[in-house]
């Protein structure tokens, strides 16, 4: 068995017989961008510092000559030959390094479907190259000066189409909601980013549980989705908090992942609603969904004061603050609509 090795910070990773370095890293939760995982796009491309590698088969236009003479390799096919392979990713602390955002990437809105009375489902198609992002991150999306430009999280995990889902809520005074809403399909949009650094972290190796109402469920399902993809095998339980059962969504895709994936379990809980229970808020009643919190991660995006009632509750039932990710939105027609927050 090889080890792979993470610079700079210094953690490693296993790497058994016949695997390659991108599926090895997946096994352990140390995600890499890619697309094709057949050598085709350079997506996986990394800087080896160290040992050797038997690259596979992967064309020029993935990784150049120059670039091979360089020290870069596709990890998508290559499998290490020397018992140590010390490649370049991510910081010190062993998080992902993000993505340079760009401007007024061109899209197009090529669906948009309405989900709940309150929440419909824009769905866009890059015009020119795809967004770089980590699942979690946000875009801006408006038209200045009518729609002040406005944080929307991304609501899928990266697409080798790269198209974005987006979930928008028609807020009373929101004026980049109320212009979003009345796009149609075929219309061009704009939008700046990724943003964000709720992304996540690549080591966790426990139970998570996703707590989210309204369009907060947006980066959870991100976040779900492309954990679950790239194998994470430890129990994943999602949580959301709706008004009633119309306001529960994406149904169809939640039912998927739980027939797909025996680690993942979705409840919604009713707040105003007579249906079956669960009913209430989710920090009155966590105790009785998930009993402790302690050696879990906890993920909770949603409306300001939803998230930071719910990381009391999360502190109150041992949920070790190191291992909370936040993301709390902040309506319109107040300063912005997201804050960029990390772990802790
Ligand atoms: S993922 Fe496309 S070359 Fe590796």
């Amino acid at each position: 068995m090889a080890t792979i090795r993470l610079y700079p910070s210094g953690r490693e990773v296993p790497c058994p017989e016949g695997s390659t370095v991108l599926a090895a890293l997946e096994a352990e939760g140390w995600a890499l961008p890619n697309n094709c995982r057949a050598g085709t796009c350079g997506e996986c491309k990394v800087k080896v510092r160290q040992g050797e590698f038997d690259q596979g088969f992967v064309l020029d236009m993935a990784l150049s000559p120059a670039e091979r003479a360089e020290g870069y390799g596709a990890m998508c096919m290559a499998k290490p030959l020397s018992d140590v392979l010390e490649i370049e990713w991510g910081t010190i602390d062993a998080r992902p390094l993000l993505f340079p955002p760009r401007r007024d990437v061109p899209f197009t809105l090529v669906d948009a479907i309405e989900r709940t009375p309150a929440i419909t489902e824009l769905v866009l198609r890059p015009d020119e190259e795809p967004l770089r992002y980590w699942p979690g991150q946000y875009v801006h999306l408006g038209n200045p000066p009518d729609a002040p430009r406005r944080a929307y999280s991304i609501a899928n995990a990266p697409r080798a189409d790269g198209e974005l889902h987006f979930f928008v809520t028609r807020e009373r005074f929101g004026r980049t909601s109320a212009w979003l809403l009345d796009r149609r399909p075929g219309d061009e949009l704009r939008l700046d980013g990724p943003y964000g650094a709720f992304i996540g972290d690549p080591s966790i190796a426990t139970p998570v549980v996703c707590l989210a109402a309204g369009s907060g469920l947006a980066p959870i399902l991100a976040l779900t989705d492309a954990a679950l993809r790239r194998g994470f095998a430890h129990p994943v339980t999602l949580v959301l908090s709706a008004r009633t059962e119309a306001d529960v969504y994406p149904r169809g895709l939640l039912a998927h992942l739980e027939r797909r994936y025996g680690n993942f379990h979705f409840v919604r809980t009713l707040t105003r609603d007579e249906g079956p229970p669960p009913r209430g808020r989710i920090p009155a009643i966590l105790a009785d969904l998930v009993g402790t919190l302690a050696g879990v991660a906890v993920f909770i995006a949603g409306p300001e004061a939803f998230v930071e009632d719910t990381r009391r509750a999360c502190l109150a039932l041992g949920a070790d603050p190191s291992s909370l990710y936040r993301e709390p939105y902040v309506p319109q027609d107040d300063l912005g609509s997201l804050s960029v927050l990390g772990p802790w």
